[in-house]
């Protein structure tokens, strides 16, 4: 008798779980979110995004970007080595499916937005080889899959955050290159991997 009622309960669970966590985002979400990316892109070379990222073409074709096959939202953005100049919107974080970003070796500046605390799919950040400013967010230590950070060659300042110590599935860190001070905080010594 019991079982009979834990059974559906535990669907319901689910099914709410899956709602909450969708938050009713779905690809038209996505497309929103690299639309408002691209508008922060002010110089862009090759025209690569100002001709291919249209509403005209589904989000999953377009150069950079890699849809997963099962929830058809965008789970990979890699627009490295373009030499672009711009900065990134708060919509960034709207991109919950994210597990794996490159922006390296292009001119991107300003500070990272807050908002990027919503993906805590994200297992590679590229930042590498920008102008990316202010302090390492101490949010960081809230993407507990993350597995790579590189920011190496930024004008990142300030302390290294303890908290980078609670991404417990780190395995490689690079904060070369930037005018950094202070010390190497000792949690850092937590990180197993
Ligand atoms: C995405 O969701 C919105 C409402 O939340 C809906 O209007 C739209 O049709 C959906 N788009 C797709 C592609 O499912
Ligand atoms: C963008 O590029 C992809 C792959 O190269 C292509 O399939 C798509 O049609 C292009 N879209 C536009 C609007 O140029
Ligand atoms: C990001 O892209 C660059 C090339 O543009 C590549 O060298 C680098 O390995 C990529 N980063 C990751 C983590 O794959
Ligand atoms: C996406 O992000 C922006 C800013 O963070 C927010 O205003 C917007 O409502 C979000 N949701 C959708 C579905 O675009
Ligand atoms: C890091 O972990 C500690 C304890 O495990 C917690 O108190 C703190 O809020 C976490 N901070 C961040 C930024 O993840
Ligand atoms: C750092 O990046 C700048 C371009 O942003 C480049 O000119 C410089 O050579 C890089 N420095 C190193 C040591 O790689």
């Amino acid at each position: 008798m019991e079982r009979a009622y834990t059974f559906p309960l535990v669907i319901l669970l689910a099914c709410c779980l899956t709602a909450c966590i969708a938050n009713n985002m779905n690809i038209s979400t996505d497309e929103s979110a690299l639309l408002a990316f691209k508008s922060r892109i002010s110089t862009d070379p090759s025209n690569i995004l100002i001709k291919n990222w249209s509403a005209s073409t589904p989000v999953c074709v377009w150069i950079g970007v890699t849809c997963g096959h099962r929830h058809q939202r965008v789970t990979a953005l890699d627009i490295s080595s373009r030499n672009l100049i711009g900065n990134i919107p708060s919509q960034l974080g709207n991109l919950s499916f994210l597990v794996s970003i490159n922006l390296s070796s292009n001119y991107f500046y300003g500070s990272l937005p807050r908002e990027m605390i919503q993906l805590r799919r994200l297992k590679i950040i590229d930042f590498g080889f920008n102008s990316f400013s202010g302090q390492i967010p101490s949010w960081f230590g809230f993407l507990q899959n993350l597995q790579l950070l590189n920011l190496r060659n930024n004008s990142f300042t300030g302390f290294i955050p303890p908290s980078l110590s609670n991404i417990s599935m780190l395995q490689d860190l690079d904060l070369t290159l930037n005018p950094l001070q202070g010390k190497i905080p000792e949690e850092i010594g937590n990180l197993h991997n």
